[in-house]
């Protein structure tokens, strides 16, 4: 968490994630409910860790577009589960093959491999099964728009397709336009529909803001993966809750093996500044999304 972030933006964040662990928890399965493995494990991969940035992106963007937290909550939830549920299939031993996840064993490794895939599976559901149940858009059609956003950014041309990339490259030296595109699809992509799901919720925006808001969050997706990776390569396990320096042992190209890690940063400060430039016409209003930008840019873990 950024020391330099100011207090009131702080004090917001806060308030967003302890918001959200309250409505994740009312919004999963109980963990008695039949079959509780399953819905133990749901509770595992989602509860008690994380940042939250995509429910706070949510959060900013639907403020900014006038939504009530009410209505922000439903497709906040829906994103974390559905990136909860990548993170756990990101872990599994035909993937990263990872045994540490927000500072806890990953969820195959504390209940089994079926078991987490199937958690995985059940969360992608839940997302939609909550996004479905609780019409929280000012219409029906706006509604069906944000389950197609949704599916959309979590299928395979969104996360789905950057991870499928993202292990095609192994071993390989991509070109930076390659790296790019991966990591656009693989974490940009939830990034930039927690934006727009969050407008989505809100007063109705034009063309060009709706066109500057989306400029935002592609940008703020590619720097959080830019950053991803150079955490990996420079901060310590105990502090990112995950194996640090997995990228390198695993061949992975990232911007830092690419770039190197100068230019890997310069890469993150142009995103930041490209980032913050899209909200530059909204004045003070677009204040706490460019906070939000400036926590995704110099965060520590
Ligand atoms: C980690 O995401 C995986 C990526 C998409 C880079 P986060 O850094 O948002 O992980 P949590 O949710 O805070 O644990
Ligand atoms: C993960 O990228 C992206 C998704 C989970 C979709 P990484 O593999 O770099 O994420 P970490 O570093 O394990 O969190
Ligand atoms: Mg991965
Ligand atoms: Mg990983
Ligand atoms: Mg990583």
């Amino acid at each position: 968490m950024s020391v330099i972030a100011p207090p009131a933006f702080r004090e917001w964040m806060a308030a967003v994630q302890s918001r959200m662990e309250t409505t994740l928890a009312r919004l999963l399965p109980a963990a008695d409910a039949l079959p509780a493995k399953l819905h133990d494990a749901m509770r595992y991969a989602v509860l008690g860790g994380g940042k939250r940035v995509r429910p706070l992106l949510v959060f900013g963007a639907g403020e900014f577009a006038g939504a009530t937290p009410e209505a922000l909550e439903i497709p906040a939830a829906a994103l974390e589960m559905i990136h909860a549920y990548s993170l756990v299939h990101d872990d599994l031993p035909c993937m990263d093959d990872d045994s540490l996840r927000r500072g806890k064993p990953t969820v195959h490794v504390e209940f089994d491999y079926a078991t987490a895939l199937l958690a995985g599976d059940a969360l992608q559901a839940q997302a939609f099964h909550v996004l479905a149940a609780n019409p929280v858009a000012a219409d029906a059609a706006t509604q069906l728009r944000m389950l197609d956003v949704l599916a959309r950014a979590a299928g395979s041309r969104g996360m789905c397709g950057g991870q499928q990339l993202d292990l095609d490259a192994v071993g390989r030296d991509l070109t930076e336009p390659e790296l790019e595109l991966m990591h656009i699809h693989k974490t940009g992509a939830l990034i930039r529909a927690s934006v727009n799901l969050g407008a989505l919720c809100g007063e109705p925006l034009d063309q060009a803001e709706r066109e500057r808001l989306d400029r935002y969050a592609k940008c703020a997706g590619l720097l959080f993966q830019v950053i991803d990776d150079i955490l990996d390569a420079t901060a310590d396990t105990t502090t990112l809750g995950k194996t640090a320096g997995k990228d390198e042992k695993d061949d992975k190209p990232t911007y830092v093996s690419i770039l190197g890690l100068a230019a890997a940063q310069r890469k993150a400060d142009d995103l930041l500044t490209e980032s913050l430039d899209s909200l530059a016409p909204f004045g003070t209003r677009g204040g706490r999304l460019a906070d939000l930008a400036r926590f995704i840019a110099r965060r520590t873990f």
